[in-house]
């Protein structure tokens, strides 16, 4: 790891850490007073003038001033993004974090003022991008957007029930995506719930930049960032553990960054893990949308899934139907006639200890992000206009840079895009459905996803290769 001493204490604002209570430097370290974290602030709170918000804009004007092989520049941030961000893994939450660290120290250069914090948009209580980032000549516009000034992000991925479930999830790839060992494929993963519902979605709402792995050139990137960055804050705040996985905690980000003379710096992913012990921290983190928390640990139990593997193709026009037949034997599973280790039963569902879980897998990237996909069981005539009010609804999900020709540097041969996977909780439409009291188990359930365009020119298509239906277990 590179990152300096000298540039930790000074970007961390002499954060009187346990560290420093060891040994020696104890009587130093207790003759400072306690100093306070960096807070990064709700940009609907501060004003165009005199804030983080007007020294954004300063330092957005000097960067896109300065030539492109300055690695400080406008541009050359944002390659970094295009040539290194990992999406659809594990590797998405950490990075990003470090990417926006590092963006942040050139900020504060550029404008000139070190007391800047970069803020952040809360598309879940302020829907459109936010008014300060629009109009001509405005450095922090970008012309390429499909949304305009009024767009709302919808509330089917913004909105407070999502992200109260998301909030909810208790395993760290449920919510920050899920387990490979490289930050870009061929290396597993899956794309969790805050990577695939609200991140890729308003990537796609507003499209042009935003839309691809370019998208940093949008100044409203980096703050749609900041907020994901607050929800996996927030996560773990309302007592949620991030993954202990020691590979993975030492997997290293090499010379993906710069700090802010230029030169490239390491960033080891368990550096990453604790946003306070990095000497930051956001205006609202704590229990935010007043959500209860429900702590839980899931894990799959199930081996008698409900699976399909015959590839489907959803349209707008029409939904691609998974048969996943063997409905009986899962529901005995779900009660207990079957003797088995894992039986479950549906008192153990109402009380929370199991989950019903969807998971999609070897999706081929669609490539485009101007549509996204509804999921739902054994809706009857489903539609592109059936409401998510439905009971059949379980959840949607949504793409990003799918297309994307990986590219660790030049040298390296391009990889073809990797097949996406999603996992959905249908705890809520199935409970019922297996429930061997109700007589009417039949022993088919028919998974369905709609692709619904963005807009009138979008194909909408979308082919996946395998669905299933698992129990998932409270942990401990
Ligand atoms: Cu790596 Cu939201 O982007």
């Amino acid at each position: 790891m590179q990152i300096k001493r000298r540039n930790f204490i000074k970007s961390s604002s002499l954060l009187a850490g346990s560290v420093l209570l060891a040994g020696k430097e104890l009587s130093w370290a207790k003759s400072l007073a306690a100093p306070a974290l960096r807070v990064r602030k709700n940009v609907a709170n501060l004003s165009p003038t005199n804030s983080d918000l007007s020294l954004y804009s300063k330092a957005v004007q000097v960067m896109k001033q300065r030539p492109a092989s300055d690695p400080t520049s406008w541009h050359y941030q944002a390659s970094i993004h295009y040539n290194f961000c990992p999406h659809g893994n594990w590797f998405f939450l950490p990075w990003h974090r470090a990417y926006l660290l590092k963006f942040e120290e050139i900020c504060r250069a550029a404008c000139g003022n070190p007391a800047f914090n970069l803020p952040y948009w809360d598309w879940t209580t302020h829907p459109t991008i936010p008014a300060s980032f629009w109009g001509n000549g405005n450095v922090l516009f970008d012309n390429t957007r499909q949304a305009g000034p009024t767009t709302p992000m919808p509330a089917e991925f913004v909105g407070p029930p999502v992200i109260a479930t998301i909030l909810n999830l208790d395993s760290y790839e449920d919510f920050g995506s899920y387990k490979a060992v490289s930050q870009r494929p061929p290396s597993g993963g899956g794309t969790g719930q805050l990577e695939g519902r609200p991140h890729n979605n308003v990537h796609g709402r507003i499209g042009g930049n935003m839309g691809n792995y370019w998208s940093p050139l949008d100044p409203i990137f980096w703050l749609h960032h900041a907020n994901i960055d607050r929800l996996w804050a927030t996560w773990n705040d309302r007592g949620h553990q991030n993954s202990t996985d020691v590979p993975y905690n030492n997997y290293v980000f090499k010379q993906n960054f710069h700090n802010i003379n230029g030169a490239p710096v390491d960033i080891v992913v368990k550096s990453m893990m604790n946003e306070r012990n990095l000497g930051y921290m956001y205006d609202t983190q704590h229990n935010i949308l007043n959500i209860p928390r429900l702590a839980s640990t899931f894990n799959i139990i199930s081996n008698d899934e409900l699976v399909s593997t015959a590839s489907a193709t959803a349209t707008k026009q029409a939904p691609a139907v998974f048969s996943l037949a063997g409905a009986q034997r899962f529901s005995n599973l779900m009660g207990h006639k079957i003797n088995k280790g894992n039986a479950v039963t549906f008192d153990q569902i109402s009380t929370g200890k199991k989950e019903i879980k969807i998971i999609l897998s070897d999706i081929v990237p669609p490539g485009k992000e101007d549509f996204f996909v509804r999921v739902f069981v054994d809706a009857p005539d489903l539609t592109v206009n059936t409401p998510i009010t439905d009971p059949h609804y379980v959840g949607s999900i949504s793409f990003f840079g799918s297309n994307h020709v990986m590219k660790m540097d030049n040298n390296m041969e391009p990889m073809p895009p990797h097949r996406l996977k999603f996992v959905l909780d249908a705890t809520r439409n199935l409970s019922s459905h297996f429930s061997v009291s109700t007589n009417k188990v039949s022993d088919e359930v028919k998974v369905q996803l709609i692709a619904v365009p963005m807009n009138e020119n979008s194909e909408a298509k979308l082919t996946t290769g395998k669905v299933e239906i698992v129990i998932a277990e409270k942990a401990g």
